[in-house]
């Protein structure tokens, strides 16, 4: 058995968090805070402070954040809640909470946190390093890092310690435009190295695993390319509709909320070149080639939709237009189908298929890779054209697990083929760890590990990518093609993959029955 190798600890520090009194703080950052606490990977001189507008104390915005965890805190995957909150686990983070109340727009703030900073890092020990996550709307992005700045707060030596990091949620940007400026910005005060722009889907576990399941294996890498690959579908599927967020998508939409950024990265994962190492750049750079690939969309190349009232497991929804703070007259899309192309060697010619949406019939992403026809058909009775293909299925989410789809012979006195699959399932070989996928993430901010982090370059590659669709749309006239909930998104964008081969379909957005081939 391979040992396991030791984790590295991660240096003392302080973590600022703007947005202490939002969603995202507490159903990610903390109950991701408790989990790695848990698991013994948060310095012993750790603090935080919260920092927000609502005048409330300490011991308050802990307790509340208490009950978050035994929400928040089991397994996103799986969606699971856990159990009770450990005391002595829950009573080292909390002894370590600090609320600030302020209004980060003004400069005063920074002076009262500078003060609070020096007075805690202190008697906590911290060594100054330092963490600030901005858990904040995207319009403080760049007011905060210019502020922070401005006060000094983020000084750091180059390559010394004590270190100073900044973590950018997503949206990093509305538009090419607004990323770029948002980059320029923030690189007034900071340096690259110092600033980790967040993707959340880069936390998960099975994200992750596309590096190994490629670059630590033999056979795969050999047929991962355009003589062996008929087409790649990846599928971000969300039974959910915008919930209480619609203020903040119905000016983003399907397309700026999910493709530039997670749903890219996916691709990444998948069609970017062997690194030459793991070190943070050697991944990064190829990355960044591979956004350099893709080839700027065109109309032709992608569907958009907005979902009606409709059912979704026997539960009725209401329309996109219906939901509150959404403007009853919006043409914002709640789903996007697309055909990617990417200009190398490796893919040319390879169509990607990415989809994503919201009320659809199932939650599930997955990336299906379909292989190219065997070459000949050598059984009685099957042609080229029956002969199925074969299929492997990175099942991201929530059915985590790989399955490679392939014929076999039926048992009987004929030559018969039948499909079958042979199949991964991350519960039969892992114990499963609470993980909401931010626990990652969070260790490798402390640790100054950028590998899952967004560099300047990538971001605005993405955006140029996508860009011009938004411009198209932007200016169509057209009413929004519709689907209804429950729906697999709407029908125009069949047309995507029969336009290229007529055979070629969309897989079904349904999970896996249990002994039953995905
Ligand atoms: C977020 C989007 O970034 O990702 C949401 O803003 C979306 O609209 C979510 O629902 C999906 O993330 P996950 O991890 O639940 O698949």
């Amino acid at each position: 058995m391979t040992e396991t190798p030791a984790m590295k600890q991660p240096d003392p520090c302080a973590m600022v968090i703007f947005g202490a009194g939002g969603d995202l703080t507490k159903r990610l950052l903390v109950p991701a805070l408790y989990n790695l606490a848990k698991t013994g990977l948060i310095p012993d001189n750790f603090l935080i402070i919260g920092a927000d507008i609502a005048d409330r104390q300490s011991e308050e915005w802990a307790s509340s954040l208490q009950t978050a965890i035994a929400e928040f805190a089991g397994n996103a995957s799986a969606e699971d809640q856990i159990r009770d909150v450990d005391p002595a686990v829950w009573a080292k983070l909390a002894g370590r909470m600090h609320y600030l109340q302020g209004d980060f727009t003004r400069d005063e703030f920074y002076h009262t946190l500078a003060d609070k900073l020096g007075a805690l890092e202190q008697s906590h020990a911290t060594a100054g390093n330092r963490l600030f996550y901005l858990a904040v709307a995207d319009r403080f992005f760049g007011p905060i890092v210019t502020h922070l700045g401005a006060a000094k707060l983020t000084v750091q030596d180059k390559g010394a310690k004590p270190w100073r990091r900044v973590v950018i949620e997503k949206p990093f940007g509305h538009s090419l435009q607004s990323a770029r400026a948002l980059n320029q910005t923030i690189l007034q005060s900071l340096a690259e190295s110092q600033i980790y722009r967040i993707d959340h889907f880069l936390g998960k576990e099975t994200v992750q695993n596309i590096l190994a399941l490629r670059f630590a294996n033999s056979l795969f890498e050999p047929l991962w390319n355009r003589d062996r690959i008929d087409h790649v579908q990846i599928t971000v599927a969300e039974t959910v509709g915008v919930e209480s967020r619609g203020k903040f998508y119905d000016v983003t939409g399907a397309l700026r909320d999910m493709v530039p950024n997670h749903v890219f990265q996916l691709l990444a994962m998948v069609t970017m070149e062997p690194p030459t190492g793991f070190r943070p750049e050697a991944i990064r750079d190829k990355k960044f080639d591979l956004f350099t690939g893709l080839e700027t969309l065109r109309a032709e190349d992608v569907v958009r939709g907005q979902y009606e009232a409709g059912t979704i497991n026997g539960q009725s929804c209401v329309a996109y237009r219906a939901e509150p703070n959404v403007a009853p007259d919006t043409k914002t899309e709640t789903y996007v189908a697309m055909r990617v192309r990417i200009n190398n060697w490796r893919w040319a010619g390879v169509p990607f298929y990415i989809r994503t949406g919201k009320h659809l019939p199932a939650r599930l992403t997955e990336i299906a890779i379909r292989f190219k026809q065997a070459p000949l058909a050598a059984f009685q009775d099957m042609s080229l054209e029956t002969l199925p293909p074969n299929w492997l299925i990175l099942r991201i989410q929530p059915d985590e697990g790989i399955s490679l789809k392939f014929e076999a012979k039926h048992p009987g006195q004929t030559m018969r083929l039948a499909p079958v699959a042979m199949e991964f399932r991350y519960t039969d070989w892992f114990t499963p760890q609470p993980n909401i996928g931010y626990e990652t993430l969070l260790y490798d901010c402390m640790i100054g590990d950028q590998t899952l982090f967004q560099r300047a370059d990538m971001v605005e590659e993405t955006w140029c990518v996508v860009q011009p669709v938004l411009d198209l749309w932007a200016a169509d006239p057209a009413p929004i093609p519709t689907y209804r909930s429950g729906d697999s998104g709407p029908k125009a964008a069949d047309a995507l993959l029969s336009d290229d081969a007529k055979e070629r379909v969309w897989r079904a957005i349904a999970l896996p029955q249990p002994h039953q081939a995905s």
